[in-house]
């Protein structure tokens, strides 16, 4: 039914947020997916509202309290809640299509955001959390990285996608970067569309795409090219 997506943040305020607009925002409105955010303070026990403290062993920042932390999940899911709960951090294994395909196959997500200097590693696993980062450079939060998980997996939902996305996403999953893309004027300031994409020969067309993806993707991505060299040409990671 609809795929829901519940988040445990310490800013609820940053949702939906863009994914309030666009494609994404079209989708809620529509009820092909839900958002429901948890405000973890609100399951502080104290009269201060802490969720946090200092690190046992020294060190810089605040640690999450894996009490406050287990409260908010409780409150979150349900007994028979067959969604996966992820903790956004950079020492999780990187987000690739794969794993936002399989997302998006199933009922939805939990997504826990941390600050400071993380959570309380005992209740990650506790909870058996599976630990998901977007990229190899460091973020204030895990609010922004929520976000983008969201819309990769929303945009492949049943009935969000045109045909036109559609297909972007089946070149990708071939395990290619894309083609350069050209629209009108055919000539701007001295720059030509290449004369194979004005000739209508559909197959030179595709062929000279191809060859596109495979150059673009051998010098800017030499791990996608290993990696699909390695799959036998139809890699989808
Ligand atoms: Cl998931 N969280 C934070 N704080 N930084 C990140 C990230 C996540 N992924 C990449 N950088």
């Amino acid at each position: 039914m609809t795929w829901s997506a519940s988040i445990l943040t310490l800013f609820p305020e940053m949702f939906p947020g863009p994914l309030g607009a666009s494609l994404a925002g079209k989708a809620l409105k529509a009820g092909i997916w839900r958002c429901d955010t948890t405000d973890i303070r609100a399951h502080a026990t104290d009269r201060h509202r802490t969720v946090d403290d200092t690190p046992f062993g020294g060190g810089a920042g605040m640690v999450i309290r894996p009490d406050v932390v287990d409260a908010a999940i409780s409150a979150v899911i349900m007994p028979d809640d067959a969604r996966p709960l992820i903790y956004l951090t950079p020492r999780g294994r990187l987000l690739d299509q794969s794993l936002v395909r399989n997302l998006a196959a199933g009922q939805g997500v939990v997504l826990l955001c941390g600050r400071y200097e993380g959570v309380d590693q005992r209740v990650i696993e506790a909870r058996e959390m599976l630990e998901v980062s977007i990229g190899d450079y460091v973020l204030s939060g895990g609010e922004m990285a929520a976000l983008v998980v969201l819309d990769a997996c929303v945009r492949l939902l049943p009935g969000v996608m045109g045909a036109a996305e559609s297909a972007v996403e089946e070149s990708h999953s071939a395990g290619l970067l894309e083609y350069a893309q050209y629209t009108r004027p055919a000539e701007w300031q001295g720059r030509a569309v290449p004369q194979v994409l004005l000739s209508g020969h559909h197959a030179e067309v595709a062929r000279w795409r191809r060859n596109q993806s495979e150059a673009v993707t051998r010098e800017r991505r030499p791990d996608l090219w290993t990696r699909m060299q390695v799959a036998g040409g139809s890699a989808a990671a």
